[in-house]
This record gives structure tokens, C-alpha cells and sequence, in this order.
């Protein structure tokens, strides 16, 4: 049987649990960067406060060679310390292949990465693409209801980060920087 003191142990970790999850996650800034203005530009890429609730980013690429019929990002989870650390696993993501909606045991920035695709992007099938990314007010407010849910983190300054290649080269960063208080 449990005694006292296990019970006690387990109640401090479900009210830690739960101020976790209460806790605030704030976007602060999103950067996009090309690193090869020949091949494509961001059109825009910001961040806009509608008002204290409602908040979305918006982007939109401007390739100069399409169709596109490679592409894969990878995502990490960076948390500063004195510097930016990876806090998660890079994973890897083929763009090319749009999944159809089955749930599997996937890593948990898969599925959020797919769940936007679906709902906030223009990337909404499979390759061949043939016209430009748009992310279309995306609410700051439903990455941060999934975010916390699959990653209840401590508090701090983090960032969502984002390479995308094609062909194999680097062509662009996507970072998304956010406060946890
Ligand atoms: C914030 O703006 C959105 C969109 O215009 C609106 O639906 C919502 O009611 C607003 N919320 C507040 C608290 O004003
Ligand atoms: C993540 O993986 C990609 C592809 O393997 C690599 O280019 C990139 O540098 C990695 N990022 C970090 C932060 O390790
Ligand atoms: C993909 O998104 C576009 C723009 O939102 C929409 O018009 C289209 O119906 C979507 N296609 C699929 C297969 O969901």
C-alpha cells in the first residue's frame, strides 16, 4: 500500500502538473530568413497582436523556381540558458508528403506540424507545389494549447525553430521565440 509520504509525493507532482499547464506561453517574435535570395524571399512574416486574446502569425514565401518536389524541415525546441540549448530531438519532416489525417503514435511537433498544415497553410497536399507557402493567421492561441499540452515545460525563454531544405541544401530558417511565465 502507499504510504503517507508516496501520496503526499504524487499530490506535488499533479499540483506541480497542473500550474505547469496553467502556466502563460507568450509568442514574442517569429523570424524568417532566406539564405538563398535566388531561389526564394519571404513576401511578409510577422507576428500581429489583434488584441489581448487573439493573436496570429502570418507568412508568405516568394519562390523564383517552382515546381517544387523536395523538401523536408527539421524541428527543434531550443530553451535559453545563457545561450539557446535544444531541448528537444531535431526531428525531421518530408514536406513533400502530406499525411492524411491518420492518427499514429508520432512524435508529438510531427503531429502539431501536421495539424497546421492542415488548418493554417496552403501545403495542404502532397508534392508537387507549384505556388508559394502561405501560413495564414495561425492564432498564437492553438500553438500554445497544443505546445502544452504535449510539453509541459518549466518556465522560461524558448524558441521553435525551424530549417528547411531542398535538395538537400539549407534554404531557410523559420524561428519562433516565446516566454513561458
Ligand atoms: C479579439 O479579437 C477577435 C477578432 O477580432 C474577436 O473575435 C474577439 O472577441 C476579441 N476579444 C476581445 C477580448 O476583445
Ligand atoms: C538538425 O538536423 C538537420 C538535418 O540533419 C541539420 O542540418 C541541423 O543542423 C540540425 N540542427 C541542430 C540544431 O542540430
Ligand atoms: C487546401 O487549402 C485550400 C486553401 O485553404 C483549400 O481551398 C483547399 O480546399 C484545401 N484542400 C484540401 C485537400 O483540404
Amino acid at each position: 500500500m502507499f504510504s503517507k509520504g508516496i501520496i503526499l509525493f504524487f499530490l506535488v507532482i499533479l499540483i506541480y502538473d497542473i500550474t505547469q499547464i496553467s502556466s502563460k506561453l507568450e509568442f514574442t517574435n517569429v523570424k524568417c530568413n532566406s539564405k538563398d535570395k535566388k531561389f526564394f524571399e519571404f513576401e511578409y512574416c510577422y507576428i500581429k497582436s489583434v488584441n489581448r486574446s487573439y493573436k496570429y502569425i502570418s507568412l508568405k514565401t516568394r519562390f523564383y523556381s517552382l515546381p517544387i518536389n523536395e523538401a523536408t524541415a527539421s524541428l527543434q525546441i531550443l530553451r535559453r540558458f545563457r545561450s539557446f540549448m535544444p531541448i528537444t530531438m531535431n526531428v525531421t519532416v518530408d514536406i513533400c508528403k502530406f499525411k492524411t489525417g491518420k492518427k499514429s503514435i508520432l512524435n508529438p511537433m510531427l503531429e502539431l506540424f501536421d495539424d497546421v498544415s492542415k488548418k493554417y497553410t496552403n501545403l495542404n497536399h502532397s508534392c508537387p507545389y507549384d505556388h508559394d507557402l502561405v501560413i495564414e493567421k495561425l492564432p498564437t492561441d492553438y500553438l500554445n494549447r497544443h505546445f502544452t499540452d504535449v510539453l509541459p515545460l518549466p518556465p522560461g525563454e524558448y524558441v521553435f525553430n525551424s530549417i528547411w531544405f531542398h535538395k538537400g541544401i539549407e534554404r531557410a530558417t523559420i524561428r519562433i521565440y516565446s516566454t513561458i511565465s
